[in-house]
């Protein structure tokens, strides 16, 4: 397997293994460029405690969450320094007391939101999912985070019918991919936005790409379904907002799933999300007195649970089946998680990074 950084590893023997008893671990040290602030270091290998497992990590998510928490602007922002990861997929290398259901051996999935980024992770078995043993680590970890977060958005928080037509934002990015990939398999039509570098990316997945920097945007959208859209998916927020608001069909749903705008100074971490909730909170009054058209808006935030199990299940089948095919960006040892931070901060690649210890 080739990678896309092998940087020198900062302990462990020369191969990058960690001594016995060790772990070898990625830590974010404050905010700033990931070179200065992102380094590996070696650490002890975690004994699982009551109803914990340890998990040999094969491969570890790389995400915008770590963008924006390097940048302080993540809406739960962690204390530095502290070990990243969203998301990992693994086996089971051994369990704690008091563990049933789970044994060594057991290839798994998590999203423990931080701490993926380390060779050996000690988590609670309530927060895994069963992981496929014929999956592709990257292709399986990237089903995590990005993919129960498109599917949820498109089965959860919208109803919608085949023949309808929906725009995703951001159609190129880890998440936007998935969302298209299931929202064309659904049966609807999807305008996607990205930047025209990705158009022919977005064209591949089966939608039709539109500039997110079109000055009128709206209007690009009315000439393309000039009664509307039944979903708009955003991750920017700020006044695309209303922008997005605008171009919903009568009964549409706009899904806000993050913040992302630009402009904000590191550590001004809750005020990016503030357009959003006050609009959500207004929609929903405005709603409830009919003042909508039956157009809604709603915040979506992935989380661990019984829907999470149930969702990640389904994506994982539906990649076995060749619906949904992740695009992997780049794989890269621990030591490689700074440069994987930067082609994320500097937009320059299509999929997923992933981090394989
Ligand atoms: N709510 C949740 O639970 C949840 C879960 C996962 C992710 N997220 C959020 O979802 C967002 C996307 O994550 P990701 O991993 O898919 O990131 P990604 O791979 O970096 O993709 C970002 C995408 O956004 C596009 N983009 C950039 N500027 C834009 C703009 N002004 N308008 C519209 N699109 C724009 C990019 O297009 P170009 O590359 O062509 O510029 C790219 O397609 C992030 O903000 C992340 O934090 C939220």
């Amino acid at each position: 397997m080739s990678l896309d950084s092998v940087e020198h590893p900062a302990s462990g023997t020369a191969d990058g293994t960690p001594r016995a008893g060790a772990n070898t671990l990625v830590r974010m040290t404050g905010s700033g460029e990931p070179e200065a602030r992102i380094h590996t270091a070696e650490g002890p290998r975690p004994t699982p405690g009551k109803g914990k497992v340890l998990i040999e990590v094969e491969a570890a998510g790389v995400s915008y969450a770590e963008v924006q928490m390097l940048q302080h602007l993540h809406p739960f922002p962690p204390k530095f320094p502290f070990v990243p990861g969203y998301d990992l997929v693994g086996r089971i290398v051994e369990v704690g007391p008091g563990v049933t259901g789970w044994k060594s051996g057991d290839r798994v999935a998590a999203m423990p939101r931080q701490g993926a980024w380390q060779r050996f992770v000690e988590l609670p078995t309530t927060t895994l999912a069963a992981a496929p043993d014929e999956l592709d680590a990257a292709v399986a970890v990237a089903l995590i985070t990005n993919g129960v977060t498109a599917y949820q958005m498109l089965h959860r928080s919208t109803h919608l019918r085949p023949g309808q037509t929906v725009l995703v934002h951001g159609a190129s990015g880890g998440v936007g991919a998935l969302l298209t990939q299931l929202a064309v398999h659904h049966g609807l039509r999807v305008i996607g936005t990205a930047s025209p570098a990705k158009h022919d990316t977005v064209r591949d997945l089966g939608a039709e790409p539109l500039d997110y920097r079109t000055p009128d945007i709206v209007a690009a959208v009315r000439a393309l379904a000039p009664q509307g859209v039944q979903a708009v998916f955003d991750h920017i927020g700020g006044r695309g907002l209303d922008a997005a608001w605008t171009m919903l069909a009568p009964a549409g749903t706009l899904v806000s799933f993050d913040s992302s705008v630009a402009g904000y100074r590191p550590g001004q971490w809750f005020r990016p999300h503030v357009p959003a909730l006050r609009r959500t909170v207004a929609r929903y009054f405005a709603r409830l007195l009919g003042l909508t058209g039956g157009r809604r808006m709603s915040m979506y935030y992935v989380k661990p649970g019984p829907n999470f199990t149930t969702d990640y299940a389904e994506l994982c089948r539906l990649a076995a089946a060749g619906v949904l095919t992740p695009r992997i960006a780049g794989r890269h040892r621990l030591a490689g998680a700074a440069t994987a931070v930067r082609a994320l901060l500097d937009g320059s690649s299509v999929g997923k990074h992933v981090l394989l210890p």
